[in-house]
């Protein structure tokens, strides 16, 4: 009996975690920052960053999270006495999760929109410019993507005033290995089409020449907006896990099945949008035109393309649940408000913020700074600043602040787990990893 429950408790911190990790970070954005920044070479780079980085810092939050059980904020007080500025580190965290949640929320109510359109049988006998037109006319209609995004956060805000458990795991467990299924029927379709080895060519051929101090912070950022790492979200949920658990192993689990999902993506994407003449650098619309131009190839295109959908919304609603638990963990416990009050406050705040992100896509919308849409501000200051940052802080916290005791006895739960592995994770915690951060970080900065 003893040996099934632990099982089962280690099931529920991977699921917990990958329902974070996987949603549009792997199937939108991924896609997108690679078409963006060369493909292949961006490929190899965000590779080695999820491995070399993004392990060990999610490793790191982990062991925060489960040492102090507390927010990200409580959690640094807690850790490193009183008096000591390393909670700032955590409030970062919780006005990180606020910015991501209100773009993130676009996109998302994007995928709702997307589910409606597909019901209704729009994406039917459609050519690739109406396609791209729909996706145009959505984000420009006066009310609809609003409505999507309000009502994504509403249904975010319900799950997670009630409560962890059963909120966030009963969703994920049953449905990422469905959404997993479909992502490779589509895989299997994408290859097929004219064209496509020449998408291929682009994702998986590395071309040496285009690595730049761009790539590297973009594929930064990406691995750690993938990964929902560097702002304290799986500080919070490492708060959940039990002391039985092995976080090194879940860890990778989390890493290697996300890394798969993101390939699997371009995958799909890349061949198609090769072939059906989609520019790889089209940004935001990539995945919302390739796709629906794949599914109508197909048969059973329809229905392939609601459940699509479908469990997308649910993918990113799991994501979605994670930015938000960040907020009302903190609401609560440093404010002691109870979980429906402190949801609500979280997504109306979101909301403030996410509309306008919403409204800056329209065509010659007045919300564009430096001739980015607010949108991009939002995105960009998040990945390519706020995460790097808090990532960095987060590795030297755990490397050089905390009990070098406290934080072995949590990597090898109380000197039960071997401690080899957990010496080297703790080699790269205390030098690569901050350096490799701090030294991409700051070549950007001169760049
Ligand atoms: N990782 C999620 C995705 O790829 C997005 C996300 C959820 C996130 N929680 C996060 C990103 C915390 C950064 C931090 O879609």
């Amino acid at each position: 009996m003893k040996q099934r429950e632990n099982f089962s408790s280690k099931l529920g911190i991977i699921v917990a975690t990958a329902g974070s990790a996987l949603g549009l970070g792997n199937i939108y954005r991924f896609p997108c920052e690679a078409g963006a920044n060369g493909g292949g070479a961006f490929l190899i780079v965000y590779l080695a960053i999820a491995l070399v980085i993004g392990t060990p810092l999610m490793i790191s939050e982990f062991v925060i999270g489960r040492r102090a059980k507390s927010n990200p904020v409580g959690a640094f007080r807690l850790l490193s006495g009183k008096k000591s500025a390393w909670p700032v580190v955590g409030y970062l965290g919780v006005l990180c999760a606020f910015l991501i949640l209100a773009f993130y929320t676009t996109v998302a109510g994007w995928t709702l929109g997307y589910l409606g359109k597909s019901i209704a049988g729009h994406f039917n006998h459609q050519d690739l410019t109406q396609i791209q037109g729909q996706f145009d006319s959505f984000t420009n209609h006066p009310w609809l993507p609003l409505a999507c995004q309000l009502v994504f956060l509403a249904l975010t805000a319900f799950v997670v005033a009630r409560g962890v458990k059963d909120g966030i795991e009963r969703w994920s467990k049953i449905l990422m290995p469905l959404l997993l299924v479909i992502m490779v029927v589509l895989c299997v379709k994408s290859l097929t089409l004219s064209g496509a080895a020449e998408g291929l060519r682009f994702f998986f051929k590395p071309d040496f020449s285009k690595i730049n101090g761009r790539v590297l912070i973009s594929a930064l950022g990406q691995s750690f907006f993938s990964l929902s790492i560097g702002m304290g979200a799986l500080i919070t949920y490492g708060s959940y896990i039990s002391k039985k658990d092995n976080m090194v192993s879940s860890a990778v689990s989390v890493v290697l099945a996300d890394t798969m999902v993101a390939v699997l993506a371009g995958v799909i994407i890349f061949p198609a949008a090769f072939s059906f003449g989609i520019q790889p650098e089209a940004g935001a619309s990539l995945a919302f035109t390739t796709l629906p131009m794949v599914f109508q190839q197909m048969t059973g295109g329809y229905f392939f393309c609601i459940i699509f959908f479908l469990l997308l919304v649910i993918a990113t609603l799991t994501s979605t649940i994670s930015l938000l638990e960040v907020i009302v963990a903190t609401l609560t416990e440093e404010l002691q408000l109870t979980r429906s009050k402190a949801s609500i406050v979280g997504a109306v705040g979101t909301a403030a913020i996410g509309v306008l992100a919403t409204l800056s896509f329209r065509t010659g919308s007045p919300l564009h700074i430096a001739g980015n849409t607010f949108f991009d501000l939002l995105d960009h200051v998040t990945a390519l600043y706020f995460m790097p940052l808090g990532g960095l802080l987060i590795v030297l916290f755990v490397g050089w602040k905390m009990e070098r005791a406290d934080t072995m006895d949590e990597l090898t739960n109380g000197g039960s787990l071997k401690a080899g592995l957990r010496k080297a994770i703790m080699f790269i915690i205390r030098y690569l990893a901050p350096v490799a951060i701090g030294v991409i970080f700051i070549s950007q900065l001169l760049a």
